[in-house]
């Protein structure tokens, strides 16, 4: 398989270990590594502009840390329920059920609490259900350019990545025709993320439309990652919730980190069907547990504080979108090709050639960190986070700008 190639397995034998087959072909996630590589040169005493970082820098809204503060108190500090607390799955599969409601086909049956599994991080969901669902021999369609931890999680489950590129034309988007080109009879799923990461394009409601019925008429297993569903500028995201004419072989996965600036609490869910969220809570069970009990508690607060949640989500998207058009301008300005974000917060820019060695040359001569497009594969281009403070985003920006 071809996952993030230009990053070295990070399993090296020594004379008393040989990495198991398992984790072979394992690579160091690349926005992890550019972060380190920041935190260290900034270490040493140099300053460093780090566009690398995939995280809101905003802090957890007040009534969220509140909540859980209370939580802690009232002894929310025992183990809970392996796939999370009852409030927390009701919550979600409540919000869940109202966005299947905006569609025409609603997906059937109202989503209920047993349909969720918490975990740790939408990562975790991810993960679990990739390890659930495929394994030697299945393959996996992965729009490409995509989260690099993707191609990674289906090896993990012994499955074979399938990256499907999608055209310059559309915002690095795929088709229901390019994926349908590269499926084959061994394809089972296909690994959906609209807004995405690394790119910030989102799917309009009829091309995402297509790509469902496809999925639905092949019988694919659809993986839907929203994560950034409530961080767009231009247009509401559409769910695949909205659109798939059954649950059957629909896993939504989504989580409390980018929407409420919740990264460290580490909590993320997948709804499934039924049998598939029992195998993902009894997988969980033999490896993490519950997710931590006061980030449950935590969540429940974001999301049934619909007002209090509201309003934060909008002035966190004020702020994003504010810098999406400031750096936007000066990427105009320059003539820099990228693809216009209308989610997320990135920018995803062509640097027409080696973005591994641009971006090194980023870091060391302007001390800027962004992430190479090879994590995503996508060797010419590079990843820029407008998750950092604006003038440190426009003056990263300017400088990239500079050095192309
Ligand atoms: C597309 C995508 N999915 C999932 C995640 C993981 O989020 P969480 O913090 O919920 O594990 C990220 C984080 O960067 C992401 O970009």
């Amino acid at each position: 398989m071809p996952p993030t190639a230009e990053l070295a397995p990070i399993a090296a034998a020594s004379t008393t270990y040989a990495p198991s087959q398992n984790i072979a072909e394992l690579k160091e996630s690349a926005t992890i590594a550019v972060a380190n590589r920041a935190r260290s040169l900034r270490a040493a005493g140099r300053e460093v502009i780090d566009l690398g970082a995939g995280e809101p820098d905003f802090d957890t809204p007040a009534f969220i840390r509140n909540a859980a503060h209370k939580a802690i108190d009232a002894g929310a500090t025992h183990y809970t329920a392996t796939e999370g607390i009852l409030p927390l799955r009701q919550a979600i599969a409540a919000e869940a059920t109202a966005i299947a409601g905006r569609g025409a086909t609603a997906g059937g049956d109202p989503i209920q609490a047993a349909d969720v599994v918490v975990s740790n991080g939408s990562k975790q969901s991810l993960f679990n259900a990739c390890f659930v669902l495929f394994g030697p021999g299945d393959e996996v369609l992965i729009p490409t350019p995509s989260w690099t931890s993707y191609y990674e999680m289906v090896a993990l489950a012994r499955a074979t990545a399938v990256p499907v590129w999608g055209d310059r034309e559309r915002d690095l988007k795929v088709t229901a025709a390019s994926l349908a080109a590269a499926a084959t009879p061994r394809t089972r799923g296909i690994l959906l993320n609209s807004p995405s990461n690394p790119t910030g394009a989102v799917y309009g409601r009829s091309e995402l439309a297509e790509i469902v019925a496809l999925a639905e008429e092949r019988g694919w297993w659809i993986i839907s990652d929203e994560i950034y569903a409530r961080i767009t500028y231009d247009t509401p995201a559409t769910s695949v919730l909205e659109l798939a004419s059954s649950r059957d072989r629909l896993i939504l996965v989504n989580g409390v980190a980018k929407a409420y600036a919740m990264t460290g609490w580490r909590i993320g869910w997948a709804i499934a069907p039924r049998t598939v969220s029992a195998a993902m809570t009894a997988f969980q069970s033999h490896t993490t547990s519950n997710p931590a009990a006061v980030s449950q508690h935590a969540a429940v607060a974001a999301l049934t504080d619909v007002a209090a949640a509201d309003a934060s989500i909008a002035e966190m998207v004020r702020e994003f979108r504010a810098r999406r058009d400031a750096a936007t301008a000066l990427l105009d300005a320059a003539g820099v090709r990228y693809v216009r974000p209308d989610g997320a917060f990135y920018l995803y820019i062509d640097v027409g050639g080696d973005g591994g060695a641009f971006a090194t040359r980023l870091l060391d001569t302007q001390g800027v960190a962004v992430v190479p497009g090879a994590a995503f594969l996508t060797p010419e281009w590079v990843r820029v986070s407008y998750a950092a403070p604006r003038e440190q985003v426009l003056e990263g920006v300017r400088r990239l700008a500079a050095a192309l």
